[in-house]
C-alpha cells in the first residue's frame, strides 16, 4: 500500500523516494548501512560500471550485485556506455546473478566521458541513442530504466529523444534538468522537464538540487504526476531528509547530530575492513564529507579540521573531537 502522509501543506500521496548514484559515496558498504540509520529510502540506483571493460564473472564490480550482498537499499545498478553489445553482455551478466533491471547512464558530464561520446556525450546524437537502443534491447534479459540530463549543450535536445524512448520499453526515464555541460551547477530547467513530462509515455522520475522539504514541496506542487524523487547531494548532506518528506517528522539536531555520529562510525570501521593504508581510509571519509552534515551550524570549520588530516589516527583524533564538541555530554 502506498504511504498516505499529512504535511504542513496538503494531503498527498508519496510514492517513492531514490538514493541517486554518487560515485565514490553511495557504494555498497553505504547503501548498506544507510537503512539501519535513516529512513524514507525506497530504491537506489548504483554508480556507474563502464562496459568498456570486458568483465570476467568474478570481477569485483559485479560482486557487489552477489545475492545477500546488498541488504540495504534495493538498489539498481547503472552501466555506463555507447555500444549497444558491450552493454546488453554487462547487462545480462548482472540479470544473471538476481538484477532485474539495469539502468543506462545517458548523463555523466565529466569532460574524460563525453568526449568519448559516453554518458551525456550521446544526448545531442539521437539516431546514435536510437540505434544503441534498437540493437541493445532485443539482446537484454533484465528491464530497462535511463537515468539522463537534457541534453549536452543544448536543454532541447531531450525533446528529440523523448519520442525515441516512447517506441521502447522503459520501466522509467529519470531526468536530471540540466545540460551536461553545466555540469552540477546554475538552474535546473523546470520548464524543459515539464515539456518532457507531456511528451513521455514512460514514468518519470524527478532529480536535482532537492535539499530541503520546501524544496521538494514546490516541486511536488508543480509536477503533480511525478510520484518518485531522486535525491542525491541534498540527502547524503541530511540522510534525515527523506524522512522529513515523506513522513513529515524531523529529530532535535542533537539527536540528529548522535545518529549521524554512529552511522559514521560504522561506515568508517566497514570501510576500514576493505581500505588498506591509513590514507586511503581517511580520504574516503573526507569524500563523504565533502556533503555529510550539511545540516551542522558551523559546517565549514568543521570542514577546514577535517580536511587538514592525511592519517587515519589524526583523522579519528579531529573527528572525536568534533562530535565531542557537538555532543555535550
Ligand atoms: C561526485 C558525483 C558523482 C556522481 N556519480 C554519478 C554516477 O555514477 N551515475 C549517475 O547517474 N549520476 C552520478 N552523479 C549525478 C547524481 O546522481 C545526480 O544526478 C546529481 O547529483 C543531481 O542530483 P542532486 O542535486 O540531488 O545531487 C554524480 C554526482 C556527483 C556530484
Amino acid at each position: 500500500m502506498r504511504p498516505v502522509t499529512k504535511n504542513t501543506h496538503c494531503y498527498e500521496i508519496i510514492y517513492m523516494i531514490y538514493l541517486a548514484p554518487i560515485q565514490g559515496i553511495t557504494d555498497r558498504i553505504y547503501r548498506n548501512l544507510f537503512p539501519h540509520y535513516f529512513k524514507g529510502v525506497d530504491l537506489a540506483i548504483a554508480p556507474f560500471i563502464s562496459s568498456a571493460k570486458r568483465m570476467k564473472p568474478g570481477n569485483n564490480l559485479l560482486r557487489d550485485f552477489y545475492p545477500g550482498r546488498n541488504t540495504g537499499i534495493p538498489t539498481i545498478p547503472q552501466i555506463l556506455s555507447s555500444s549497444p553489445d558491450d552493454f546488453a553482455v554487462l547487462a545480462n551478466m548482472l540479470y544473471d546473478i538476481g538484477c532485474g533491471t539495469v539502468n543506462w547512464n545517458l548523463g555523466c558530464p565529466f569532460p574524460m566521458v563525453r568526449k568519448k561520446g559516453r554518458g551525456a556525450g550521446m544526448l545531442c546524437y539521437p539516431a546514435r541513442v536510437e540505434a544503441f537502443m534498437e540493437k541493445a534491447l532485443p539482446a537484454l534479459k533484465p528491464a530497462l530504466s535511463i537515468k539522463l540530463r537534457l541534453g549536452l549543450t543544448c536543454p532541447d535536445e531531450v525533446l528529440e529523444l523523448i519520442p525515441i524512448f516512447n517506441r521502447f520499453p522503459l520501466t522509467e526515464l529519470i531526468i536530471h534538468p540540466r545540460t551536461g555541460v553545466q555540469m552540477y551547477e546554475g538552474e535546473v530547467n523546470l520548464d524543459v522537464f515539464e515539456r518532457c513530462l507531456k511528451l513521455s509515455q514512460h514514468r518519470i522520475v524527478y532529480n536535482g538540487d532537492i535539499d530541503s522539504f520546501e524544496k521538494y514541496d514546490l516541486l511536488a506542487k508543480r509536477f503533480g504526476s511525478v510520484k518518485r524523487w531522486m535525491l542525491g547531494r541534498g540527502l547524503i548532506g541530511d540522510p534525515f531528509l527523506a524522512e522529513k518528506i515523506k513522513f513529515n517528522t524531523e529529530k532535535p539536531c542533537h539527536e540528529k547530530i548522535k545518529i549521524m555520529r554512529t552511522f559514521h562510525d560504522h561506515l568508517f570501521e566497514e570501510y576500514l575492513k576493505v581500505l588498506s593504508g591509513p590514507a586511503h581510509i581517511t580520504n574516503k571519509m573526507k569524500e563523504i564529507w565533502t556533503y555529510m552534515g550539511s545540516f551542522l551550524e558551523n559546517r565549514e570549520k568543521i570542514l577546514k579540521k577535517i580536511r587538514k588530516t592525511h592519517h587515519r589516527d589524526s583523522y579519528v583524533d579531529v573527528v572525536n573531537k568534533i562530535f565531542d564538541e557537538l555532543i555535550p555530554s
